[in-house]
């Protein structure tokens, strides 16, 4: 097999404690991959005087993939590069329920499903501004009794859901749905939101004609957030609009251990980057103990996409076995380990 590269940049906070002996694990097992380490963010502007210098890019799109530590501050700017600049348009965040992990729910053995998040459209253009610069283009609210014009001093965002933006997500999670147990649950608020969330569901019917072996039901998102609560198990593959798979991505990892298990994954057509779905914890920064499952669960789905699948197969079993015995776990799932501790244990599990 020909070597890998795999650009690391380990991010903020208390990222690195976790991205770091991520990284020596995968390390040690001795793959044909190449680590390269670009500098972005703060480093980046003392040296550079840039955050995201043509330097780091140019490795970030020399590698096959970039394992990214989760950003507070200037390093977010190669978040950007790497989803809007690499297009990495499907945003994959399983919720699989690992015994021994603590959850709300009296009964969370055999959860286990997929948000596809829609990565780059919706609310997430970031085109924001003053109400008042919308006053003369004789938009109509459907439900405001007032013109526009008359709101007063506000602000407004666009929502914008495309044709292409949606159909190659929503085509993204059938082929998804394909590789397992063939269901697929597509989510928005199409009831209020008929022009953008209905379009969305309106694609998403007319791709289910062609992909007719997968199962496609769908809820209003409210409905379904409950759904996702009470009942997790009937979930398999899932896929929404953008901010909606933000928010309840992160109450799915709720259902399952809490944020320190988010593990994630962004892919396009020509790139993917594998960074968890949990923030850079600043509360527990330098004291090694941060959760690295989100990261090691991260470090799988990157191996997968590399064609290491049988290492990222033991990898999660080795994962799988360390929360079985509970001995070797973090504060946050109820251990006393350190995060160092936690890693050498699933490494030893292998
Ligand atoms: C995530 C994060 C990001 C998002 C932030 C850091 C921009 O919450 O990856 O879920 O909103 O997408
Ligand atoms: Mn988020």
């Amino acid at each position: 097999m020909s070597s890998k590269t795999v650009a690391v940049i380990e991010g903020d906070d208390a990222a690195p404690e976790a991205v770091a002996p991520t990284i020596n694990l995968v390390r040690s097992l001795d793959l044909d991959i190449d680590f390269t380490y670009p500098i972005v963010g703060e480093p980046a502007i003392e040296q550079f005087g840039t955050p995201l210098p043509e330097e780091a890019k140019a490795m970030i799109d020399d590698a096959d993939t970039t394992f990214f530590g989760s950003t507070s501050g200037s390093s977010g700017v190669a978040l950007l590069y790497l989803r809007w600049g690499k297009v990495t348009y499907a945003n994959v965040r399983p919720s699989k329920y690992f015994p021994g992990a603590p959850s709300a729910l009296a009964k969370p053995e055999g959860i286990d499903f997929i948000i596809v998040r829609e990565n780059l459209e919706d609310l997430y253009l970031r085109t924001e501004g003053h109400l008042q610069d919308l006053s003369n283009l004789g938009l109509v609210s459907k439900t405001s009794r007032k013109p526009l014009a008359e709101l007063g001093e506000g602000r407004y965002a666009i929502k914008a859901i495309t044709r292409d933006g949606s159909e190659r997500v929503l085509r993204f999670a059938f082929e998804l749905a394909r590789t397992r147990r063939h269901k697929l649950t597509v989510t928005s608020k199409y009831n209020m939101l008929p022009e953008t969330d209905g379009y969305f569901l309106e694609i998403a019917k007319e791709l289910a004609q062609e992909y007719d072996d997968v199962e496609m039901n769908h809820y209003i998102v409210d409905d379904f957030a409950c759904r996702l609560v009470a009942n997790p198990h009937q979930f398999d593959v899932t896929v929404m609009p953008n901010l909606y798979g933000d928010i309840l991505s992160d109450a799915a990892a709720g259902l399952v251990g809490g944020l320190g298990l988010a593990a994630s994954g962004c892919y396009g057509d020509d790139y993917a980057y594998f960074e968890s779905a949990h923030g850079t914890a600043p509360d527990i920064a330098g004291q090694n103990i941060i959760n690295p499952t989100a990261n090691l669960l991260t470090a799988a789905m990157m191996l997968n996409y590399l064609d290491f699948s049988s290492a990222a197969e033991r990898l999660n079993k080795a994962i799988t076995k360390v929360y079985a015995s509970g001995d070797v776990l973090t504060p946050d799932v109820g251990g006393t380990a350190s995060t160092n501790e936690m890693c050498d244990a699933v490494r030893a599990a292998f």
